[in-house]
């Protein structure tokens, strides 16, 4: 497929606003600042598709971008926010697992993490959703430029061995925006995806 065409399609509040369940999705998951906007901007080699991070606590919308027909990239609010409240945070997390746990056409799950902090309980909840679901996962290793050859081998071997214990259909890859590590990796997992 050919990411570079996308386009924004709409920003619902819940599974309840989205269109029709039809077609593919894949989501991008993962604590706020982890570099979600900056990979799919990077993948669809777009400088402002997606918005780069606001206030922490106002971006509750999912975000839908269309590939192609039927073939859409959606961009999940992100969690893990200290600042929020208490009732937000279990409101975003609920309306996380039913998109999740409700939405047929969601055929993949790309979960970021800073790779300096990853598998915080959020994200590995995220993934135990997605397991559950029987949704593939792509952990992507995100800001692999911050750290030195041999830090970024050892957090992704590290992640590799944890990631064995979800049992379930879970890669793992370093990823840059700033450094294009990844996009190649990132690519080719969606294009698997969306034609399945
Ligand atoms: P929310 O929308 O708040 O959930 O955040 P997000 O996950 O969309 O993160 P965003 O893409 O807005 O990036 C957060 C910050 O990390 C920004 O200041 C980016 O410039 C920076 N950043 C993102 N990707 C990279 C990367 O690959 N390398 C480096 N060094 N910085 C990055
Ligand atoms: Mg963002």
């Amino acid at each position: 497929w050919n990411y570079h065409v996308t386009h924004f399609v709409t920003s619902a509040p819940d599974i309840r606003h989205l269109p029709a369940d039809v077609g593919i999705e894949v989501a991008f998951a993962g604590r706020s600042n982890a570099g979600k906007s900056s990979a799919l901007n990077t993948l669809t080699n777009q400088k402002s598709l997606a918005r780069t991070s606001k206030t922490p606590g106002r971006t509750q919308l999912i975000n839908l971008f269309q590939v192609a027909e039927g073939i859409r990239l959606v961009d999940l609010p992100g969690y893990g926010y200290a600042e929020v409240p208490e009732e937000m945070k279990r409101k975003w997390q609920r309306a996380l697992g039913e998109y999740l746990q409700k939405r047929e056409c969601l055929k993949g799950l790309v979960v970021l993490m800073d790779i300096r902090h990853p598998l915080k309980d959020l994200d590995q909840q995220m993934i135990e959703w997605a397991v559950q679901s029987q949704i593939p996962v792509l952990v992507l290793l995100t800001k692999a430029d911050k750290l030195a050859s041999g830090a970024r081998k050892s957090q992704l071997n590290m992640v590799r061995e944890a990631s064995l214990a979800f049992m379930g259909d879970v890669q793992v890859e370093l990823f840059s925006s700033l450094k294009k590590i990844g996009v190649d990796k990132l690519r080719l997992k969606l294009d698997s995806w969306f034609s399945a």
